[in-house]
Formats: C-alpha cells, sequence, structure tokens
C-alpha cells in the first residue's frame, strides 16, 4: 500500500476524508458506567467528563432533568476548558468568566456583560445528538439534523438485562484495531494455548477465555474447546460475502472427510466485529477512534438466554483494566506482561491465559501507533483485511463526491440493520451451510427477547 493511501485510511481528524465517513455513524462516546458514583464517586457530586471522540475534544454531562449534553470543549467565549467548568444542574459555567450554558449549548448567561447585553444570544456552542443504548451513550457527529435511524443490531434490541457493555483504550489507530479483530487466521496463534483446560473450568462469562469454551456440535462424541480446533487446523479456508451492514466472514476448518468446524463472524462496517463468545452469547467490539494514535474498544456482550451478570463480567475485566479510563494494566509500559517461559510452556504469545484481550492489544499496539502499511506483505489469509480496505476506500471516494456512506449510515437500508448471526462449530462437511443457519434459528427461538423465531437474514438473502 502506497504511504497516501495509508494516510486517507487512517487519519480521522475533523475535515479529513476518512474522518468524514467516521461521521456518518453514530459513535460510542462513553459507557453508562461511567457515571455510576459507584464506579467512579466523582459522578456523584459532579457528573461531567471530558471525552475526547475523533481527534473532537468535547465534554459530556447529565443535567439534574436527566438530559445528557455533549457539546465542544472550548468555552466559546475565550476557549478555556469547559471540562473544569462549574455543573449548576440546569447547566455548566465557564469559570473563567461564568458563561454558562445548557445540554443543547444554549448559552444561558454571560454575567461579565453589562446589564442588557444580548451577546449570549448571539453565541451558541455546538453540541452533539446522544442516544443512549445498552449501557452505551453514543454521539452524533456528522451534519446535524442527518443523523441515520439508530441500528436495530442484535446488541441493541435486546433488553438491559441481556447486554453488558465494556471498554478499553488501546494507543493505536483505530484502523489495525479493527484489522485484528475481523482477521479470521489470528485466533490459531495469537490465542493459542499449548494445552486445554477442562471444558466445566470454563464459565460462559470467565473475562477473556472465548475461545476456552466448546465448540457447538461434537467430533465423535466428543465436545472440543474453540481453542483445540483452532490449535489443530491452522489453516482456515476464508471467505466472506457482502451483507447490508458490511461483511458476513466465514472460516472453514476441515476436521475429517465428514466433519468441518466453521466459524461466522461478522464485520460491520465502518469498525464493528461480531463474534461469538459460547452458543448463546456473542461479543458486538466498535471500534473508535479517540484520536489517530489512540482507540477505545466498545464491547456489547449479547445473550441469548438468560441475562447476564453485569457485576460478575464488570469485575471480571476490572482485574484488567483501571478505571476511570478504562486503561489496560498491561501495555508497552510493562511488555505487555510478556513471560518467556509462559511462551515455551503455555501460550503462543506467553502474554497470560487470563485475558485475551491483551493478546489483542499486543498485536495492535506493537505495530506502532499507525502501523506503516508500505512494510506489510499480506497473503491469501489476509483476503478479509484487503477487501475491508477496499470498501473503506470505497465509502472515502463516495462520501467525498457527496453520497451517503455505506450499511448503517444509509437510512434507506435501515431495515436490513440486524442480527448478524454469528456460530462457531463442528458440522457435517457437506451440509456446514445449512446446519449453521439451523444452529442459529434455534439460538434466536430460545431467546426470551425475541418475541417469535424468525430466519437469519443471511438466510434469506442468500
Ligand atoms: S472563556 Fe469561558 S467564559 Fe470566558
Ligand atoms: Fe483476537
Amino acid at each position: 500500500m502506497k504511504a497516501e493511501q495509508n494516510e486517507l485510511i487512517t487519519r480521522i481528524g475533523p475535515g479529513t476524508a476518512c474522518g468524514a465517513v467516521l461521521r456518518s455513524y453514530w459513535q460510542p462516546v462513553a459507557l453508562v458506567d461511567e457515571f455510576d458514583p459507584r464506579l467512579d464517586p466523582r459522578m456523584a457530586q459532579r457528573p461531567l467528563k471530558a471525552v475526547r471522540v475523533l481527534g473532537q475534544d468535547l465534554v459530556l454531562f447529565r443535567d439534574d432533568a436527566g438530559r445528557w449534553g455533549l457539546l465542544d470543549r472550548d468555552c466559546p467565549h475565550r476557549n478555556a476548558d469547559l471540562s473544569f467548568g462549574r455543573h449548576e444542574g440546569d447547566g455548566v459555567r465557564c469559570p473563567f468568566h461564568g458563561w454558562k450554558f445548557d445540554a443543547t449549548g444554549r448559552c444561558l448567561e454571560t454575567p461579565a456583560e453589562p446589564a442588557g447585553s444580548k451577546l449570549c444570544e448571539r453565541v451558541t456552542q455546538r453540541s452533539y445528538p446522544v442516544m443512549e443504548k445498552s449501557g452505551v451513550l453514543f454521539g452524533w457527529f456528522g451534519e446535524e439534523g442527518k443523523a441515520p435511524p439508530f441500528p436495530e443490531f442484535d446488541c441493541f434490541a435486546a433488553p438491559a438485562t441481556h447486554t453488558f457493555a465494556f471498554k478499553g483504550l488501546w494507543n493505536a489507530n483505530w484502523l489495525q484495531a479493527f484489522e485484528v479483530g475481523i482477521d479470521p487466521a489470528h485466533p490459531s496463534f495469537l490465542h493459542r494455548f499449548l494445552s486445554d483446560a477442562a471444558l466445566d473450568s470454563v464459565g460462559e462469562n470467565a473475562a477473556g477465555r472465548q475461545f476456552r469454551s466448546a465448540s457447538a456440535g461434537d467430533f465423535s462424541g466428543e465436545k472440543w474447546p474453540m481453542t483445540r480446533i483452532m490449535r489443530e487446523f491452522h489453516q482456515p479456508d476464508i471467505s466472506f460475502e457482502p451483507r447490508p451492514w458490511g461483511m458476513q466472514l466465514t472460516a472453514l476448518r476441515p476436521m475429517t472427510d465428514e466433519l468441518t468446524h466453521v466459524r461466522i463472524t461478522n464485520a460491520i462496517f465502518p469498525g464493528t466485529f461480531v463474534i461469538p463468545l459460547s452458543e448463546t452469547l456473542t461479543i458486538t467490539q466498535m471500534h473508535v477512534p479517540v484520536d489517530d494514535e489512540h482507540t477505545y474498544w466498545y464491547s456489547f456482550f449479547t445473550s441469548f438466554a438468560g441475562p447476564v451478570d453485569k457485576e460478575a463480567m464488570r469485575n471480571q475485566r476490572l482485574q484488567f483494566i483501571s478505571l476511570p479510563d478504562y486503561v489496560p494494566k498491561s501495555g508497552r509500559h510493562n511488555n505487555w506482561g510478556f513471560n518467556p517461559d509462559e511462551q515455551r510452556a503455555q501460550t503462543f504469545l506467553g502474554m497470560g491465559e487470563e485475558d485475551i484481550n491483551v493478546h489483542d492489544q499486543w498485536a495492535v499496539e506493537s505495530m506502532g501507533p499507525i502501523q506503516d502499511r508500505t512494510r506489510e506483505h499480506l497473503g491469501t489469509s489476509d483476503k478479509v483485511i484487503m477487501a475491508n480496505r477496499r470498501m473503506l476506500l470505497k465509502a472515502i471516494e463516495t462520501v467525498q463526491a457527496g453520497g451517503t456512506a455505506p450499511g448503517a449510515a444509509d437510512p434507506a437500508q435501515a431495515g436490513q440493520m440486524r442480527g448478524p448471526d454469528t456460530v462457531d462449530g463442528i458440522a457435517p462437511a457437506g451440509t456446514w451451510g445449512s446446519w449453521w443457519q439451523e444452529k442459529v434459528r434455534a439460538k434466536r427461538a430460545g431467546a426470551p427477547w425475541l418475541r417469535q423465531p424468525e430466519a437469519a437474514p443471511e438466510a434469506q438473502a442468500s
């Protein structure tokens, strides 16, 4: 890839071409949890925080009426930092000269101005619409009044009892974070355990142990952990198909003449993947630029069976991530916890068994703040990465020409922003296509929050 192209697809600040594409979608700005005084005691008195999204500095607060305000952070008077403002219940007051703004950015007072001054009426602070979905606050940074309908993906359609959201900071560009996530070849290596834990020791909610769970289906009457299949069959036959939201990814690992392992995941354009964690739990993970060199991932866990135990899921993850900014405890500063003895005896990577998230973090961060794609050499197993870049380049071109970005950004496609379905299982080699759709149908039929069983959108489309 040429250096100019790499710049084009990675830079996302205001005024950039790729930034315009990302601003065509609702983007996460914070977890609702970040305003929970039990997790951040500062929020009891002052529910306000500085956030940075897409290279923009913002202040996010909740007023006494429960409205969310997401405003540019620089005070429109002389640009002091509003995240140090006085939270006054009905708005935020800048400590420099006392100008006050409500959640919509309306100026309420300019107290240093002479009595009768009309200055306040002529000033508005730019505010951004906020939507709360499944424990996450989303902001709209595109053209005012042009926000598309919020997509009805499973992670948003499921009730609060069946979803849990969490996030973490990676010190690298958003695109390489996404490209690690959608890479169907890497679990066979990066997440490889050299031996398998007993399946019954793997709790469904265990943080970071997803590949320890059993694949659906069985092999000669035996359940296999995903990781064993990934390890023993490491040359997946990878394919992808366009879907209204982006791409459906298929990785086949033929095991015998009769059986094949099938893993179906999804890439939701421009920065979200959906993968199975177990037969009844999926992870939808969004990659949101803080700026060009930092990214928050936001994960939504969605249960198609019983309710999730949010407290337990959060506590498991807080072993590895520090509040209030959701910064991983491992990182470049401590070599991501690398242990050569572990690498020799236990894991392919040597960065611990309990938190596979740090494996991905290493892959993402070790490339450097912005991967230099002029230096890489892609192979056949990177075809999904290449397809995604083509899609991104095309979207950049479309948006630059005044068109609409694809998928969830396109109001005309809103009705198709559903699902998408995932599976990880051992299937009959000849009929894996119908096998996985049957698995999905059963999973959806078993979800208490889906009123009636419905065919997978994939089944209708193909
Ligand atoms: S800079 Fe904010 S009131 Fe003057
Ligand atoms: Fe991974």
